[in-house]
């Protein structure tokens, strides 16, 4: 059985573990997350744990990608339960700032990842949530001096911009992805679900079905964007406690606009199911 994790609070405490850590030769590992640790979480955790030295993870409910109005102040929190899913997953540090240690008083700087990548999906409906999610994760990755930080391809846009902001920025680490953990039912595990009443959490199973459906047609031959987002929204707008925000297909690379389903392309939805508004995505891959 694993120690548990030291959990520290401020950038001085983590540079200086991180900096013994890696003076006895470890490579770090770098799991950034905002706490309420479920399967999707550990996840990434795990790949870390597997393949570095010595492993950080971040909990840190960011107050700049929730736009107003958003779940903020609700945002599920429980860092004891945390703390110890994290020993039990052998992890050597917990960094759970306060928001004064990575926002000081009187910061102006931002980083933000500009065009396509950002101007589509969750971009236009969450103004400022990405620009928020650069800036923290610039600040993280900076406090942390990691090698690999792990990132889950259930949050597909976001970990698409973070390694457009990494290239970008000639940061000296590795971001790597993690295949999305779902639900035997094929929900995505996310915080978000435990907002869900019984009868929600069961109509949501019809954002992972619909996907798969559309990915079961391409395999069948279809290669038309616009047969497969209706076959989605069909699906989708026949479960009434679910409403749809929007359906996309894009490139996986870039997230351009697909006329055929030729390449790699990502298939993404966001629906609101009561007040927990949920993502998934499915990535195709045609048979040339
Ligand atoms: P959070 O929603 O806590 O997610 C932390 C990490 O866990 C992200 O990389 C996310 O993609 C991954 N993750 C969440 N659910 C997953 C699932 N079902 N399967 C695989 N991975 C999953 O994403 C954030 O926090 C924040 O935006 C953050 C990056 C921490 C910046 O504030």
């Amino acid at each position: 059985m694993a120690a548990a994790p030291e959990v520290v609070a401020t950038a001085a405490e983590v540079r200086k573990r991180v900096g013994g850590a890696r003076g006895a030769g470890k490579s770090i590992g770098l799991a950034p997350t905002m706490g309420a640790f479920h399967e999707g979480h550990l996840a990434l955790i795990r790949r870390a744990r597997a393949e570095c030295g010595y492993v950080v993870v971040t909990i840190f409910v960011n107050p700049t990608p929730f736009p107003p109005g958003e779940d903020f102040e609700r945002y599920p929190r429980d860092l004891e339960g945390d703390v110890e899913k994290a020993g039990q997953e052998g992890v050597d540090l917990i960094f759970a700032p306060p928001a004064g240690e990575v926002y000081p008083t009187g910061d102006c700087t931002f980083v933000e990842v500009t065009g396509p990548l950002v101007e589509c999906l969750c971009g236009p409906h969450r103004p400022g949530h990405f620009r928020g999610v650069t800036t923290v994760c610039a600040r993280l990755f900076n406090i942390a001096g990691a090698d690999r930080a792990y990132f889950g391809e259930k949050d597909y846009q976001q970990l698409l911009v973070i390694e457009q902001m990494v290239r970008d920025l000639r940061l000296p680490l590795e971001i790597v992805p993690e295949p999305t953990v779902r639900e035997q039912d094929g929900l995505a595990m996310s915080s978000r679900n435990r907002y869900l009443a019984p009868e929600e959490r069961e109509a949501a199973t019809v954002l992972y079905r619909a996907l798969s459906e559309a990915g079961e047609t391409v395999k069948s031959g279809e290669r038309a964007p616009a047969a497969l987002l209706a076959g989605v929204r069909e699906a989708i707008e026949a479960e009434p406690l679910v409403r749809l925000q929007y359906v996309e297909l894009r490139d996986a690379e870039t997230l351009a606009g697909v006329r055929r389903v030729e390449g790699r392309s990502v298939l993404a939805v966001a629906a609101f199911v009561g007040k927990a508004r949920l993502i998934d995505n499915v990535v195709l891959e045609p048979e040339a």
